[in-house]
């Protein structure tokens, strides 16, 4: 049986941003191999000839152009199809978040629309927008980088992708807290050695350090990922068994 691809179209006025982008690493392979499909679109493809202008002054004066509405909503309905569901990548979305990045991967068709200039005719958000974006609370030159962070993140969460789907459990985020450090050869480095529990090969004991470092990690460097969660006595137990590894 083969499954449908997981399917994104950008709509952007920079398409050559996303050359590179789009050919390497996890996403080239599964492009690929059909696991996930990629179009980029050119919003100068929808607005009228012969100039094909996209944007515009703002209403009211001000610095900087806005997007113009026509250009945008007939691109969306071209490629919306039965299951396109529309994001629009802004600096006053929602935050992208983990969770949000799955709810992202578990849709079988997005359109990314890419935001320039000043921002985009409010019309757009009204009329054909299921959700605005945010990447980070900064402001980006354009919603392209914002867009292939989306792709990005969840790709890797798409069935399929990612090879081994155990190495995607521990990660950071993926539960709600950050990951335990990494060690490869050598032994010894510059003086620092590698914590003696991850060469013992007892694979129990290095559960529980590798537990007790994310969650030590969490508590000191993002404690707002464990806000509104109280610590199990279990989770406390191996916190103090296995103290902060600071090399
Ligand atoms: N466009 C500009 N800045 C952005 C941001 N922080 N997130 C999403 N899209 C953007």
């Amino acid at each position: 049986m083969t499954t449908a691809a997981w399917r994104v179209d950008v709509i952007t006025t920079f398409p050559e941003s996303f050359e590179g982008f789009l050919e390497v690493s996890l996403l080239g392979k599964a492009r690929a191999a059909g696991t996930v499909e990629v179009r980029v679109h050119n919003l100068r493809d929808w607005a009228d000839p012969p100039h094909r202008v996209t944007d515009d002054y703002a209403y009211g004066g001000g610095p900087g152009m806005v997007l113009k509405p026509e250009p945008i909503i007939a691109a969306v309905e071209d490629l919306r199809g039965t299951d396109g569901w529309v994001g629009l990548l802004t600096p006053q979305g929602r935050p992208l978040t983990q969770p949000r990045v799955a709810a992202l991967a578990a849709r079988p068709h997005l359109i990314l629309i890419c935001g320039r200039y000043e921002g985009v005719d409010e019309r757009v958000r009204t009329l054909v927008v299921d959700e605005e974006i945010s990447v980070g609370d900064y402001v980006l030159s354009g919603g392209e980088v914002a867009a292939m962070v989306v792709i990005d993140a969840a790709a890797r969460l798409v069935p399929g992708v990612v090879g081994d789907a155990d190495s995607l459990v521990g990660e950071s985020h993926a539960d709600g807290r950050l990951s335990h450090p990494q060690f490869t050869r050598p032994e010894e480095f510059r003086g620092r050695r590698v914590p003696s529990v991850l060469l013992s090969g007892h694979h129990e004991r290095i559960q529980r350090w590798r537990r007790a470092q994310a969650l030590h990690r969490t508590e000191r460097r993002r404690p707002d990922l464990l806000e509104g969660r109280v610590l199990t006595d279990e989770e406390r137990q191996l916190m103090d068994e296995d103290p902060p590894w600071d090399g």
